[in-house]
């Protein structure tokens, strides 16, 4: 045989094949819509019809006598057979793989753990691992909202808890002072502007909080003087100090400024002051400093509370959260803390595109709230 010859046959076996090619293409386009089994089959068809096709041609150029041809049909029947045997198996395989992917699509939901199957071809594998991933965001974003949804139902029952214990006390001061039997109207007069004053600040917190929630809080930045806003945020929280005996120290970078809302950081800076006042013992200090970190600015407000439990240091930004679940502070407290002051200092911290966290002190002498704000 020359190798002209070698060539011819090359080309007419190619043209066969290819015609097979296309013939099974057109027949894979027409049943796309039928199972992957069919389409495993189609492919050893073509493999096979391929060949025949070309042993066929290749006999009527005279290349393979009528014997040779019987035997290479034989062949080629046989193992066309056991390729379409194992196409089937193969089919069916791939088949059971997307029921187990169903499956595990199914079982998207609530509680359901993910399952990523080990003996599957790499594709599905990966797939397989999203929708596990996928299902990981799922069970986090549900529980996140299952959270969200009890503390707005504690903090609406707090709320209005905590309106109608004073509401009842100015109804009962009103009514003494109406009827003249009031032995200290001056004391009432007092204490009735004290509750006052505590229910307007709880009103406007939780105002202030819609609007942070609703995403209608507006940012006016502009360029601050982190030490003039600390020292205006002390000057504000002296009379509470005082009273308190705790002292305030700490240290500013001299000059150090942050492009933010004046307002929004400076309700930041005296919540956490506030707290960290309320919750030092008499005689104890409250530091606060800031300074730049590469991220931008890091403010800190360290206490002598003494430390924060692991599980409260999660629950101490959720809304209406004071530390007692049953809303009834044995402490001095009692009256004065709504658990809104932190919840809006998480909102005006990431509104500023920063982060808020709390860490404890070593030696549980305390902990430290750090505020980052990008400059
Ligand atoms: N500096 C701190 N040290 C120890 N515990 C704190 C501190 N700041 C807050 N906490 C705890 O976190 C709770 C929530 O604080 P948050 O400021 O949100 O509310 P509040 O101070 O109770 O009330 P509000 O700020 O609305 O008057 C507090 O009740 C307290 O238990
Ligand atoms: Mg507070």
């Amino acid at each position: 045989m020359t190798a002209g010859d070698v060539w011819e046959i090359i080309w007419v076996a190619a043209l066969c094949a290819v015609a097979v090619g296309a013939a099974g293409l057109a027949l894979a386009w027409a049943i796309r819509r039928r199972s992957l089994t069919w389409h495993v089959l189609v492919v050893a068809a073509v493999a096979a019809l391929g060949s025949y096709a070309g042993a066929l041609a290749i006999a009527r150029l005279m290349f393979l006598s009528s014997h040779d041809l019987l035997v290479m049909t034989v062949v080629s029947s046989v193992s066309a057979v056991v390729g379409i045997l194992v196409a089937l198996v193969v089919g069916r395989t791939v088949g059971v793989w997307s029921s187990g992917l169903r499956e595990q699509v199914r079982a998207l939901g609530p509680g359901a753990t993910p399952v990523v199957p080990g003996q599957v071809p790499r594709e599905l594998r990966v797939l397989s691992a999203e929708l596990a991933e996928a299902q990981q965001r799922l069970e986090e974003s549900r529980l996140r909202a299952l959270r969200l949804e009890e503390s707005r139902r504690e903090l609406v029952s707090w709320v209005s808890h905590d309106l109608r214990t004073p509401l009842a006390g100015l109804r009962a001061m009103a009514e003494a002072l109406e009827d003249g039997i009031a032995a200290d109207p001056s004391r009432f007069h007092r204490q009735i502007r004290a509750d006052v004053d505590r229910m307007a600040a709880m009103v406007d917190d939780l105002f202030e909080l819609s609007r942070i929630h609703a995403g209608v809080f507006q940012l006016t930045p502009e360029t601050v003087d982190v030490g003039d806003l600390v020292s205006e945020a002390i000057a504000g929280a002296d009379v509470l100090a005082e009273g308190r005996s705790v002292r305030i120290g700490g240290r500013i970078d001299v000059g150090l400024q942050v492009t933010a809302d004046p307002a929004g950081l400076s309700r930041v800076v005296s919540n956490l002051l506030i707290n960290a006042i309320r919750h030092t013992p008499a005689d104890g200090t409250v530091e606060i400093s800031a300074r730049t970190v590469p991220a931008g600015i890091e403010l800190s407000v360290s206490d002598g509370c003494g430390g924060l439990d692991p599980g409260d240091m999660e629950r101490v930004f959720d809304l209406g959260w004071r530390g007692s679940s049953a809303r009834t502070p044995s402490t001095d407290l009692a009256g004065q803390s709504a658990g809104l002051g932190l919840a809006i200092v998480k909102g005006i911290v990431e509104a500023h595109r920063g982060r808020v966290e709390v860490h404890n002190l070593s030696g549980a002498a305390g902990c430290r709230f750090l505020v980052t704000l990008p400059v």
